[in-house]
């Protein structure tokens, strides 16, 4: 069956907005991964729970994207814009996972560099945000790759895992993605 158009395209990677029949393959890849995301996060790994993950992603403030392997269509991983602030904000946060079959093959930085071109340019973002448990230090990684900035430190910032955790908070602006795009790292 075929799945809605691609919003960007790189060379092996490809984002596109989430489904209701995406669940059952993301699920189970949700369950192949659980030793990769704990403890830094938990998506869903059952039918009701993806029901009421889609449901949370369906509204204005949201984007929910994923990473899909180009060539074939399997869904390496999700990229989510969160909270999304408008008028003087122009804003988001990023939350993000890759499933165990496709990660560390640079699928994931592929898929950011296709959700800033997204947000930046469609969803017409000015900042985006990526707060990270210090520890985490594949997706801190993943970000600094991607050209985003330390900008600070946030003690129990969200509630992960039973806790209120501390956490870095990341960020990149438009102009910053825009200098970065035009004079590659
Ligand atoms: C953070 C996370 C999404 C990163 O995913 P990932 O699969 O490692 O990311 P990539 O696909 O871009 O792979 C990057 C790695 O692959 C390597 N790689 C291998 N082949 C590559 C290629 N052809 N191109 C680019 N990188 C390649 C890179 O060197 C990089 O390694 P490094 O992290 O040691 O520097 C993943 O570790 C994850 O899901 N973690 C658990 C959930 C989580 O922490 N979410 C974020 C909460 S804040």
């Amino acid at each position: 069956m075929a799945h809605p158009p691609f919003l960007a395209q790189g060379a092996r990677a490809a984002i596109r907005r989430f489904e209701r029949r995406d669940g059952a393959e993301f699920t189970a890849l949700a369950r192949m991964s659980r030793d990769l995301h704990h403890p830094w996060l938990s998506p869903p790994t059952t039918d009701e729970a993806f029901a009421d993950y889609l449901a949370r992603l369906s509204v204005p403030d949201r984007e929910g994207l994923l990473v899909c392997v180009r060539a074939t269509g399997a869904i390496a991983g999700f990229i989510n814009v969160n909270n999304i602030v408008r008028n003087a904000f122009q804003s988001g946060a990023l939350g993000y996972g890759a499933f165990a079959s496709s990660a560390g093959r640079g699928l994931m930085s592929e898929g950011l560099a296709l959700v800033l071109r997204h947000a930046f340019g469609p969803l017409g973002l000015h900042r985006l945000e990526a707060n990270i448990q210090p520890g985490n230090e594949a997706s801190a990684r993943l970000v600094k790759r991607a050209g985003f900035r330390l900008e600070g430190y946030s003690p129990a910032f969200l509630y992960v895992n039973g806790a209120w955790r501390d956490h870095e908070r990341w960020a990149l602006t438009g102009e910053m993605w825009e200098a970065g795009v035009a004079a590659p790292r």
